[in-house]
């Protein structure tokens, strides 16, 4: 889903960025995201800063998708070699399967109605014993800031954090590694 005007701020500012540098991206650094020489996918790309983060691993390729044209206008503006972005929904990703190595999600997942049949891409598209960092929210938290609020986030794709790791393993994933702070959880699963 498209992101509320709000939250549009919210997520492109340098407040964001800091945290994302400071806390978001370290922790997955922690828990196993190490992979040097890599072809990299990360979901929901947002202004790209991710890919500016990422770009420490020294990817063999690095394609970052986002369903709002705007995050990827503001994306390209970075000039990142070796970075490509491109519009498109997670939901069906246009990949051929055992294509990626690693897949990367900051926070998106809890947007997303289907947010299922993206893990479920996720899988298709890694080779076998790619690895899947994914950070998300739990979705009662989200519903309680939703209260007070009201950034638009759709409650009908809020999931529970044990809901997501129940359906990791459902999938197919081993889940190698995992942070919980402040009602987020980070996750390292591998194909
Ligand atoms: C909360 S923002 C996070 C952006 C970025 N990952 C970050 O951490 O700053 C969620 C992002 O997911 C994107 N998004 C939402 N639904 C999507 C979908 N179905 N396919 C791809 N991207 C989607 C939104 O456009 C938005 O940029």
């Amino acid at each position: 889903m498209r992101l509320s005007n709000v939250e549009f701020k919210a997520m492109n500012n340098a407040a964001r960025r800091l945290l994302q540098r400071t806390v978001e991206y370290p922790l997955f650094r922690r828990i196993g995201l190490t992979e040097q020489n890599c072809d990299i996918l990360e979901i929901g790309c947002g202004s790209g800063y991710g890919a500016v983060l990422l770009s420490e691993l020294r990817p063999r390729s690095y394609v970052g998708i986002d369903l709002m044209p705007e995050q990827i206008a503001l994306a390209h503006q970075r000039r990142l070699p070796n970075a490509e972005f491109m519009v498109h929904d997670a939901a069906y990703l246009p990949f051929a399967d055992e294509s990626k190595d690693v897949v990367v999600i900051f926070g998106v997942l809890h947007h997303i109605p289907m947010w299922r049949k993206v893990v479920s891409e996720v899988y298709r598209v890694l080779r076998p014993s790619g690895r899947f960092f994914v950070e998300e929210p739990d979705g009662a938290a989200v519903a309680r800031f939703e209260q007070v609020f009201a950034w638009g986030h759709a409650p009908d794709a809020l999931f529970l954090l044990s809901d997501f790791e129940r359906f990791l393993r459902e999938t197919g994933f081993t889940v190698l590694g995992q942070r919980h702070m402040m009602s987020f959880g980070w996750y390292h699963a591998r194909k």
